[in-house]
């Protein structure tokens, strides 16, 4: 079938109407849904969101205590944020967004040998959501890095073409990660567990706030435009399943999140990160912060490409709420899971949705 070679397959031999595969059933369109009270996408300024800004430069500064209270505030209320002042060399996520930009521009028959069923290969190329699973396809095709077990071990199967694709990709994970880290211990000392308490206390037995030696995934997501932009979706709600996502999104709209009763479109920010809050950390927080749903709208007139990296605990570590942020005021809002339930069910469900994480309530 046509379709299984992606959208930009599709759209390279001119199609002016979106095919029957693509086609959502009526409630699940971007404007009819029972979600966002009839509000029509784009109709008004009122849909877009300035999402919270928090200052990295602040965050390692003197001025650290009120950015920490800001990140608890954003990934309370929103479970998003933009990330500015970031430090990453304005060059290293250039070079990250022209190579991917240039993947998806080589022939179907190059970035078809990174296609792949095997949910844990290091490399894969595919489309839609999971196209051996969905009934309808979403208009988005991607290309999947893992950076697991180590950099050195994966980066042999990572695409050869482009020939700076390896090396673009390896600055922009260790870059990510980087941040990652350093915003996790923010995260940690603004649930109020700060370093120097969970080591001491725990004498050394419980790694559960060490996050250093997760897995990470690098996701590239090219929205080619759509003639009918309206009849499908460029990723169904969902939410994130990891503990934080760092994504870059262009200059192009698109990510829409779940706030006040309503859809709302994430204005794209010159120069930083789109970061939010996965399901593994609103358990970890014992739900003071929130996994929040979000989903991707294409549109006519502009492709567009968003290069996340998602960031989960190691797959051997359970996955559970910090026993310090229990007690009678706030008791366990969620069961003990281990990784590879959480990953069984994301590969089996057919929307993407956070009713997992209802069920471990
Ligand atoms: C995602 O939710 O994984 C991608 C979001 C985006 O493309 O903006
Ligand atoms: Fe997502």
């Amino acid at each position: 079938q046509l379709y299984q070679k992606g959208v930009r397959s599709l759209c390279e031999g001119g199609i002016t109407k979106v095919p029957p595969k693509y086609i959502l059933p009526e409630e699940e369109r971007p404007d009819s849904g029972t979600w966002d009270f009839g509000t029509k996408y784009g109709s008004s300024e009122v849909d877009n969101l300035k999402l919270p800004v928090i200052d990295f430069a602040q965050l390692q500064g003197s001025n650290r205590s009120h950015a920490l209270s800001s990140l608890a505030k954003a990934c309370q209320d929103y479970g998003f944020f933009q990330l500015i002042n970031h430090g990453i060399e304005a060059e290293v996520i250039r070079r990250m967004g022209d190579v991917s930009k240039r993947f998806f521009d080589l022939p179907f028959e190059e970035r078809s040998k990174y296609m792949s069923k095997d949910m844990s290969s290091p490399v894969r190329y595919g489309t839609s959501y999971n196209q051996n699973n969905d009934k309808v396809f979403c208009w988005r095709d991607f290309l999947k890095l893992s950076c697991h077990p180590s950099l050195s071990e994966v980066l042999p199967h990572w695409p050869s073409s482009p020939v700076d694709l390896r090396e673009a990709a390896v600055n922009f994970s260790e870059n990510t990660k980087f941040l990652y880290l350093m915003l996790m211990e923010a995260i940690k000392e603004s649930l109020g567990l700060d370093r120097e308490t969970t080591e001491s206390e725990n004498n050394g037995e419980d790694d559960s706030t060490k996050f250093e030696d997760g897995s990470q995934l690098i996701v590239v997501n090219c929205y080619p435009s759509c003639p009918e932009p309206e009849l499908t979706l460029g990723l169904l709600p969902h939410s994130d399943y990891g503990l934080l996502t760092i994504l870059l999104q262009d200059e192009v709209k698109g990510l829409q999140i779940q706030h006040g009763g309503r859809w709302v479109t994430v204005e794209p920010l010159p120069n930083s990160f789109v970061v939010n809050v996965g399901d593994h950390l609103e358990i970890f927080s014992n739900g003071r912060y929130k996994s929040v749903v979000h989903r991707v709208l294409v549109n006519s007139s502009k492709s567009r490409i968003s290069i996340a990296s998602l960031h989960s605990l190691p797959f051997d570590r359970m996955i559970r709420p910090s026993p310090k942020l229990i007690d009678r005021a706030n008791p366990k809002r969620y069961k003990d899971t281990d990784f590879s339930s959480f990953l069984e069910h994301i590969a089996s469900r057919e929307h993407k949705n956070k009713n997992f994480l209802e069920s471990r309530k």
